[in-house]
């Protein structure tokens, strides 16, 4: 688990309270309510809860990607690692990520609550999860799922922007697609003609820049909104593309329906699409319906292509049932091949972005996380054609390698993605080092150096078009 230094740190043990929440439901499908082993994990959690909220209103607990948080601050791994992953494995079987609570809890609460998880699943009624809690006297615990896109964390304010020097042609379709995203959450039309022109800016030129693609596919110091991230998306399905060797006619209908994937964000209230921390089950249930929404939009738009509708309806479905995702189309309907693409694109572009409670992901990490759900949230084949397109270490990143050097990444092996040829740059990124090509080996066969890392966009302030003033520097292999 991560550790922070932020000056909000948790001042309690937010692992231990969840493992004894976890715990105290085991015991009360055990023993009777007054039982001794219950009254005492529940003074043990009453009194961790009470410690919090006598300093703050509210407690929250999100497990987010196996880590635990506590009001959006990542907690400290106790030494109880394997006793925590067996709590966070037993809250994800019960479909719950997250855990609320309120000043003036009452201990009966915790333990009335503790035993709910025990029926949560059971909801024949269909009735709302506060409604159940409360027709057991629960009003100040409820538990949530978390959506992990879409949310901020409190404690470090990201820019929604990016901040450094942009790529020309890259800042336009920004500044195009931002009007255009504009017109439509004011209660305007799409306009139809605005959206070939940028279709066409992206296709014809933005995705022949290196700087811009190194910019798209890097890791991002900002959590962007949504029109930033729909030209990144429509970039990314554009690469993989020409990866799949998609004809003229079927890339620029892509382009357009990636483009317009989540313009029905544009009618989810802004403070539901940035909120910190858990959604409810109403937030939940609204933001899903970007999906839906956003499917209207375009149907409702003259002059687009009819799949743009498709897409943005299918984009967060997945192949198999156990990621299924939203929303609800009914069992066996595959999502349209265009929408496949759009989803692998989408759930990269929005994990090297930065979000509410972690840092962004490097593209090689990026990777990772789409590999574990190819073939059940995403097709297979065009998991592994994506990879081979942007390739681990992008033109344009900088990166640090085993031996303490940094270079920015300017050729790419297409036989060896873990070992690109790099520019190297002094430490002061003043001066070029001249270039050194990391897939050499030794007399033994063995690689000379590794890349290590990818260095975060901020970190560097280093403006690549000075450093390296002929863009035709960066090629890719042939
Ligand atoms: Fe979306």
């Amino acid at each position: 688990m991560t550790t922070t230094t932020d000056p909000s740190a948790p001042t309690i043990d937010a692992l231990a309270l969840l493992r004894g929440f976890v715990s105290l439901r085991r015991l009360a499908s055990m023993y009777p309510p007054g039982h001794p082993v219950i009254a005492q994990k529940l003074d043990e959690l009453y009194q961790i809860a009470q410690a919090h909220l006598q300093q703050s209103p509210t407690l929250t607990i999100d497990v987010i990607r196996g880590d635990v948080h506590l009001d959006g601050v990542v907690c400290r791994d106790d030494g109880t690692a394997t006793a925590t992953s067996q709590t966070i494995r037993e809250m994800a079987s019960l479909g719950v990520d997250s855990l609320h609570m309120t000043a003036g809890v009452e201990r009966d609460e915790i333990r009335l609550a503790a035993e709910f998880l025990n029926q949560i699943q059971d909801n024949a009624s269909g009735e709302t999860l506060e409604r159940r809690l409360a027709e057991r006297g629960v009003s100040r615990i409820s538990f949530g799922r978390i959506v992990p896109l879409d949310t901020r964390w409190r404690a470090r304010q990201w820019p929604d922007a990016p901040t450094s020097p942009l790529d020309p042609l890259y800042a336009q379709s920004l500044q195009a697609a931002e009007q255009a995203f504009d017109t439509v959450a004011s209660g305007g039309t799409l306009d139809a003609v605005t959206v070939r022109d940028l279709v066409q800016l992206l296709i014809g030129e933005v995705v022949r820049s290196n700087a811009a693609l190194g910019q798209i596919l890097a890791l991002k110091e900002y959590e962007n909104l949504t029109y930033c991230h729909s030209v990144n998306v429509a970039i990314l399905s554009l690469l993989l593309a020409r990866q799949l060797a998609l004809d003229e006619a079927t890339t620029f209908v892509l382009v357009e329906a990636a483009l317009l994937h989540d313009i029905g964000k544009t009618r989810v209230p802004l403070d539901v699409v940035k909120k910190p921390g858990a959604l409810n089950r109403a937030e939940r249930k609204l933001i899903e319906a970007h999906t839906t929404f956003g499917a209207e939009i375009l149907m409702e738009t003259p002059g687009l292509h009819p799949i743009a509708p498709i897409v943005a309806l299918e984009h967060h479905r997945g192949l198999q049932e156990q990621e299924i995702g939203y929303p609800d189309l009914g069992n066996g309907a595959v999502p349209h091949i265009l929408s496949q693409i759009v989803a692998v694109a989408d759930v990269y572009e929005a994990a090297t972005g930065a979000r509410a409670y972690r840092e962004p992901l490097p593209p090689e990490h990026a990777c990772l996380v789409l590999a574990r759900k190819a073939g059940t949230k995403f097709n297979t084949a065009l998991v592994k054609a994506f990879v081979n397109a942007i390739s681990f270490f992008p033109l344009g990143s900088l990166v640090r390698t085993s031996r303490g050097e940094t270079g920015v990444v300017i050729r790419t092996n297409p036989r060896d993605p873990l070992h690109p040829v790099l520019s190297l740059v002094s430490d002061d990124f003043e001066r070029l080092l001249g270039d050194l090509d990391t897939s050499a080996r030794d007399n033994a066969g063995a690689y000379e150096r590794q890349i290590v890392s990818t260095l975060p966009a901020q970190e560097r302030g280093l403006d690549l078009t000075r450093l390296l003033p002929s863009s035709g520097r960066l090629a890719r292999s042939a």
